[in-house]
């Protein structure tokens, strides 16, 4: 096997493609973001982890971990120790979640109880802070005993089921502390909370109080009752979090074509919303359409909360328009509008980004907070000569007028992805987190793939996309003082996904740009999903679909800049049945916090039966969801 000499480490069996690939340019052209200068060459010295795939999770040597929290882990010390045999609703409202997935480490200052989070993060305090974790979805065959497509279908299920589900759904606030032993929870802090599938919420923005927002519940269309399908989300420098809803569709029962209002029709279906569907809505009828035909509307927003005042309202932000969230990652440059990248995560829907209408003012968190209120969404056109341009989704200009059914603004946010389609945005292979590396100020968008394509572009260069890839944007101007509300930017594909010895072209994964620094044979992946950039800048990966390709999903680290740009190392790999989220590093880079999702999902796999028992492995106790907290032995940054 050759080895580069200039950097021994790297093994040049896996030779990847420099300049053009099979299926498009990869090259290093954009105004500054590859970086002729090398800050972050070495930074990534980690011994890399070989892809695997069994019952447990990988760590390079050096590194250990904490399995810091798991679903029905008690949030308050008057709760007794996980039962899963004895769950009820009630109890799992005060218990970690079902799912995790996108995490915020919210930092608690040292010496203060103040509510106001700007001052908390400010501190960039790493040793104490709020874990800020979503609960995407359940799975009920793995949470429930004697839980199984038969079960369900003779037996049905019970409205304690559902109820258990809508607790388990939704997000968890945990204190957690740093000491000499690892990370713990702080099981009587006063911050603990969760938000649920119940949860009273506010709407705001254009569509709160609009017709299609009003349900028998609520006649004002302004109130809402929880959150469903948080996905990703992001955070604010004024000391709030954003969690996105997802796949809310599936949580709604019913049949479409059987409504009187046209629009409706459409709409539901578009989010997936049909009569065999999960049966929430026999129990609790708002989640049946054909009881309440608007209450879909009222998910598929981003929702804002305060973690550090306990006793906020929860608020979906209308503004941000209504599709399948993955999350909303923000630029904020004091004196600037605040811009977010957002994506829609289905087969051909969209890339967006909101531009705020006043300007963000680092300490004065009362405008702060008005920023997500008001303020243009756009959606992206990647055109296939490298630029590109953002569509605004305004009533009344070009085809969002009447002509089309929009009435109002309310409807132009309400049919986001049809306004989008209208505007002639590109049609993506499943856009997952779209963030800001803020050592180069480009943009990086995860396409975790599109088995739908068959039309290809520039943009979305495979047909039949199994392997996903990820795009690189640049906004006008240079590196620290890049132009993120211009209505122009340029873009370039930043690595495919796959092997890259695949036979088929149309499989062949491409990463790094420069000969002869090569990725090792773990050091390709597919399936982008979330995406984090640690104090350094370097980018992690994490994936959701590997398993396809005969090993664990897992966590995969690189530089966006400098000759080993693109050129992925293998950090972290799931038990098997599981994918990564939510990576998030503590402001110092010393610890790295992740959820394993769906641990033993598998075909067959049951609570009675599972694949394996990750992370206990004790035969009383089903595999559970987990947030694991990972740092070096010797304290030093975690991939360095
Ligand atoms: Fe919930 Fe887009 O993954
Ligand atoms: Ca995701
Ligand atoms: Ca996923």
């Amino acid at each position: 096997m050759n080895e580069s000499p200039k950097n021994p480490a790297r093994r040049s069996l896996f030779k990847v493609l420099g300049g053009v690939t099979a299926t498009g340019t990869v090259s290093s052209l954009l105004p500054g973001c590859s970086g002729s200068e090398n800050p972050t060459r070495n930074s990534l010295t980690f011994k890399e982890i070989p892809h695997r795939l069994d019952y447990q999770h990988h760590l390079p040597e050096g590194y250990k971990s904490t399995v810091l929290l798991r679903w029905g882990d008690p949030l308050h010390k008057e709760e007794t120790s996980f039962q899963p045999e004895e769950l009820s609703a009630s109890s799992q409202e005060q218990r970690f979640g079902y799912n995790n997935d996108f995490i915020a480490f919210m930092p608690l200052a040292a010496g203060t109880s103040s509510t106001q989070g700007y001052l908390h993060i400010q501190s960039k305090n790493s040793d104490r802070g709020l874990l800020c974790v979503n609960h995407e979805y359940t799975q009920p065959h793995l949470m429930f005993p004697g839980y199984n497509d038969e079960y369900s279908a003779t037996r049905g299920v019970s409205a304690e089921h559902v109820a258990i589900e809508q607790a388990a759904c939704g997000h968890s606030i945990v204190e957690i502390q740093r000491a000499k032993q690892g990370w713990k929870l702080v099981a009587d802090s006063p911050y603990n909370r969760r938000i649920t599938s119940t949860t009273p919420m506010e709407i705001t923005g254009p569509a709160a109080g609009d017709e299609r927002l009003k349900t028998r519940q609520d006649p004002s269309g302004t109130q809402v009752l929880g959150t469903i399908g948080n996905c990703a989300g992001g955070k604010t420098p004024w000391g709030t979090v954003l969690i996105a809803e997802e796949g809310f569709g599936g949580a709604f029962q019913g049949d479409p074509k059987k409504l009187e209002d046209s629009r409706e029709i459409e709409n539901h279906q578009l989010f997936g919303i049909k009569p065999e569907n999960r049966n929430w809505g026999d129990h609790d009828r708002r989640f049946d359409i054909q009881v309440e035909p608007h209450e879909p509307n009222r998910f598929g927003w981003m929702v804002e909360f305060d973690p550090y005042n306990p006793q906020s309202k929860p608020r979906k932000l209308t503004s941000l328009g209504r599709f399948e969230h993955e999350g909303f990652t923000l630029v904020c440059k004091p004196g600037q509008p605040i811009v977010a990248y957002g994506g829609d995560d289905d087969e051909h829907q969209f890339v967006y980004r909101y531009v705020s209408q006043d300007n963000y003012q680092p300490e004065d968190p009362d405008t702060n907070r008005k920023l997500l209120v008001n303020g243009t969404l756009y959606a992206a056109r990647f055109a296939d000569d490298g630029s590109g341009e953002w569509l605004p989704l305004i009533y009344g200009q070009g085809p969002l007028t009447a002509e089309n059914g929009f009435r109002n603004q309310a409807d132009v946010m309400i049919d986001a992805r049809r306004a989008a389609a209208l505007l002639g945005a590109t049609p993506m292979d499943r856009p997952e987190d779209v963030e800001t590396n803020p050592h180069n100020d480009c943009t990086y968008v995860m396409l975790t793939k599109n088995k739908k394509r068959s039309d290809t572009d520039a943009a979305n260069p495979r047909a039949r996309n199994t392997a996903g890839h990820v795009l690189e944007i640049a906004p006008p101007g240079e590196k620290g003082d890049r132009d993120h509300t211009s209505a122009q930017f340029q873009w370039q594909q930043f690595l495919l996904g796959g092997n890259p010895n695949a036979e088929n072209p149309a499989e062949r994964g491409a990463y790094g740009q420069q000969s002869p620094y090569d990725i090792s044979e773990h050091g390709w992946f597919a399936n982008p999903d979330n995406v984090a950039f640690d104090p350094r800048g370097n980018m992690w990966i994490a994936t959701d679909g590997c398993e396809r390709f005969g090993f664990h999903d897992g966590l995969w680290a690189m530089a966006t800049e400098g000759p080993l740009r693109a050129a992925p190392k293998h950090f972290f790999g799931c038990p098997q049945g599981a994918e990564v989220c939510g990576p998030e590093f503590t402001p110092d880079g010393k610890t790295l916090f992740i959820a394993v999702q769906h641990p033993a999902d598998s075909r067959n796999s049951t609570y009675d039966q599972p694949l394996h028992r990750w992370p206990d492995n004790n035969p009383l106790l089903p595999p559970r969801p987990s947030v694991l907290a990972i740092y070096r032995e010797d304290d030093q940054i975690v991939g360095s």
